[in-house]
């Protein structure tokens, strides 16, 4: 078990640390190779820095911790596809990410638990995520903890998020999906709900 706790703004070294490993761990295969190795852990720490510094409303991000060292983070806030919005008791979590050593060791669970919490304490009701097609362990994951699978295509809502990657590091953004020329879809096969 680890310790969960709200992170800070001097966390977002450590949290870009975890999403590099994560990512790289989880999506080889899932993505494009050239991809994941341009992952760079001081532009996402870049990110990071700014998600702190903007604070934004309603969200929160919890970490990890064994011992001193973060090994995980959620995070969660508004919905991130503008149709969502509509709803104002409907959230999203956005990030829930695990260093690969600390995998199956039920942390997941407790992030996955306070990261909910959060987002009660903020006034939402439910929530919703996106899994990447083919993300099969944290797809049994979210199955696992109480998310329904809704079958919902993002591509429906008229906006896919995709992801700008240079060796400057990572950013996601809202685009058309035609922006993305079918070269690559992060995202997500499927939307999920989660009641409590
Ligand atoms: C998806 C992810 C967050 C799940 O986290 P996790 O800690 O591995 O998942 P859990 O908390 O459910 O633990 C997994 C298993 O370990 C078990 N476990 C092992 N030791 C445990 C312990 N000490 N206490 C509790 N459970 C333990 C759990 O019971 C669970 O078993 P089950 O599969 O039989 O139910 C993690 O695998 C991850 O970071 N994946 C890559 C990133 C990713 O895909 N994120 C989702 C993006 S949408």
């Amino acid at each position: 078990m680890a310790t969960i706790r709200d992170a800070t703004p001097a966390d977002a070294g450590a949290i870009a640390a975890v999403q590099v490993a994560s990512w790289r761990a989880a999506y080889r295969g899932l993505l494009p190779d050239e991809v994941l190795a341009g992952l760079s852990v001081p532009g996402l720490t870049q990110m990071w820095t700014g998600r702190f510094a903007a604070s934004p409303p309603r969200s929160s991000v919890v970490v990890a911790c064994a011992g001193e060292a973060i090994v995980g983070f959620a995070s969660g806030g508004p919905p991130e596809s503008p149709d969502d919005r509509a709803d104002p008791n409907l959230a999203d979590v956005y990030t829930l990410y695990l260093d690969p050593a600390h995998w199956d060791r039920g942390i997941g669970a407790q992030l996955h638990d306070a990261v909910l919490a959060r987002l009660a304490g903020h006034g939402f009701t439910h929530a919703g995520l996106w899994v990447l097609a083919g993300n099969e362990r944290a797809l049994r994951f979210y199955l696992r903890n109480g998310w329904t699978d809704t079958g919902r295509d993002p591509g429906s809502t008229g906006a896919r998020r995709g992801w700008s990657c240079t060796s400057g590091g990572c950013s996601g953004t809202w685009m058309p999906a035609e922006a993305l020329g079918g070269r690559w879809n992060l995202h997500e096969r499927h939307s999920r709900e989660h009641r409590s």
